[in-house]
């Protein structure tokens, strides 16, 4: 029969690389519960028009690279392609603000693209990303870029790059925009296609075109940060000199606009040297709009999110300790094998590991699996060991083994494995 193959740009996490995600998320939960997130489990199914309005018509993703399908019942539904659309309304819809004076949350789960997949770019992708609600002040900001800071560190990330702009308000953004057009209306022949729409659309967006070209023109542009208002520029200083009290260091990177309509004033990335083409590990900004624009109380707002296959290709996998099975039960012959049942029965009950080969075999294939699975004690149980009431515990690191009675068993891994785990 012909085999049917995952499809293109959605991979599968094996489980070797499942467990360090495992010890990623755990890392990140334990970080965030620290300065104060709670989780928040956010649909993978939404409205598409709730993308529309917030991230924008004629952005790359709600243009060309949403999943989209018409329900049966006509309505229009999107697999959410980011999760801050989805945490804002979700944010509304539940009166967050009336039950906390602000709020932090965080989420960890797919999202979905129609990208074209390269080495870093998948269809479905992980974030982990998080939103603050309420704080309008740049402390904030900088206590959001610390904890990502902390966290990169905690798991011991390396050449991580903290990039910070500002892309002002909608006081100060319009001037912006017009100096942008001022300066490219004479130059654009010369653009990419993408970017001669985006003149008319969004001329900010030139800035951060990854053609070499486009990139080369946009060289000499006016900068984001001379047009900064007062209240945006105090931002944006403020924002740098608790980054600094704080010890996160950064650059200023002043092409950084974002792909996504909703940022006001701070953006930022993480990027990598080691990633090649699309190197930003992490990203987001300031969106002190969004949650009036979905219909919610004027909030000020900021988030970020984290690509979790990237921050994976930059992490080192030989750190996280291989979870041993504790015990593998070799039984042979059917008496064996019941006891066998029953033993495992009671380990999973306290706790310990412990498999067995409800398919047999000889003793010899059986300690082969128990290798495999890298068992750290393996109980072989024959008919003589059940003539004698006793099993027989081999240490598979040491291969010391000694005959326990069968009575005893349970109680005496029990202590082994209670002086493992104590501290
Ligand atoms: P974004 O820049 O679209 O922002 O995505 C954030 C991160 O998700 C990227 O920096 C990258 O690491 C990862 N990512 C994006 N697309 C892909 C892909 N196709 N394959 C693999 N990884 C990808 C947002 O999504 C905003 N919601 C961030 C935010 C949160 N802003 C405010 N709050």
């Amino acid at each position: 029969m012909a085999q049917i193959q995952g499809i293109k740009g959605v991979k599968d996490v094996l489980p070797d690389e499942a467990r360090v995600w495992q010890h990623i998320r755990n890392k990140a939960r334990e970080i965030f519960h620290t300065f104060g997130y709670s989780e928040i489990i956010i649909p993978v199914l939404e409205s598409s028009e709730l993308f529309l309005r917030s991230i924008g018509e004629t952005t790359d993703i709600v243009e060309k690279e949403m999943y989209l399908f018409d329900d049966r019942d006509g309505k229009k539904i999107a697999l959410r392609p980011e999760g801050t659309a989805s945490v804002v309304r979700s944010f509304v819809e539940h009166n967050l603000s009336h039950s906390l004076p602000f709020s932090k949350l965080y989420y960890i789960g797919p999202m979905f693209r129609r990208e074209r997949p390269q080495a870093g770019r998948y269809r479905q992708f992980y974030q982990i990303g998080a939103e603050v609600f309420g704080f309008a002040s740049p402390q904030i900001d900088a206590e959001m870029l610390s904890m990502l800071d902390l966290f990169f560190n905690s798991l011991n990330i390396k050449g991580v790059e903290l990039q910070v702009n500002s892309i002002g308000c909608p006081i100060c953004r319009p001037a912006f925009r017009e100096a942008l057009r001022n300066f490219f209306s004479d130059k654009l022949s010369n653009l990419c296609d993408n970017c001669q729409r985006r003149y008319e659309l969004n001329p900010l967006r030139i800035l951060d075109c990854k053609s070499p070209h486009c990139h080369a023109i946009a060289e000499g542009a006016p900068k984001t940060l001379d047009y900064l208002c007062d209240d945006c520029l105090k931002h944006f200083n403020t924002l740098q000199d608790c980054l600094k009290l704080a010890g996160v260091s950064y650059n200023i990177n002043q092409r950084l606009v974002r792909g996504l309509d909703y940022y006001t004033r701070t953006t930022f990335e993480f990027v990598s040297g080691s990633l090649g083409a699309q190197n930003a590990v992490a990203a987001g900004g300031r969106y002190d709009s969004l949650v009036e624009e979905l219909g919610g109380p004027p909030t000020p707002a900021i988030g970020f999110s984290i690509g979790f296959e990237r921050l994976f290709s930059n992490f080192d996998s030989s750190s996280v300790a291989v979870k041993l099975i504790n015990v593998f039960v070799a039984a042979l012959g059917d008496k064996a094998q019941e006891k066998a049942f029953q033993i495992i029965n009671q380990l999973h009950k306290k706790g310990i590991s412990a498999i067995t080969d409800y398919d047999g075999g000889s003793l010899k294939s059986q300690m082969r699996k128990a290798d495999k699975f890298d068992s750290e004690f393996v109980l072989i149980i024959g008919d003589d060991e059940l003539s004698k009431g006793v099993v027989i515990i081999r240490n598979m690191k040491n291969k010391a083994q000694e005959e326990v009675p069968i009575t005893m068993i349970v109680e005496k891994l029990e202590g082994i494995f209670k002086t493992h785990d104590s501290p």
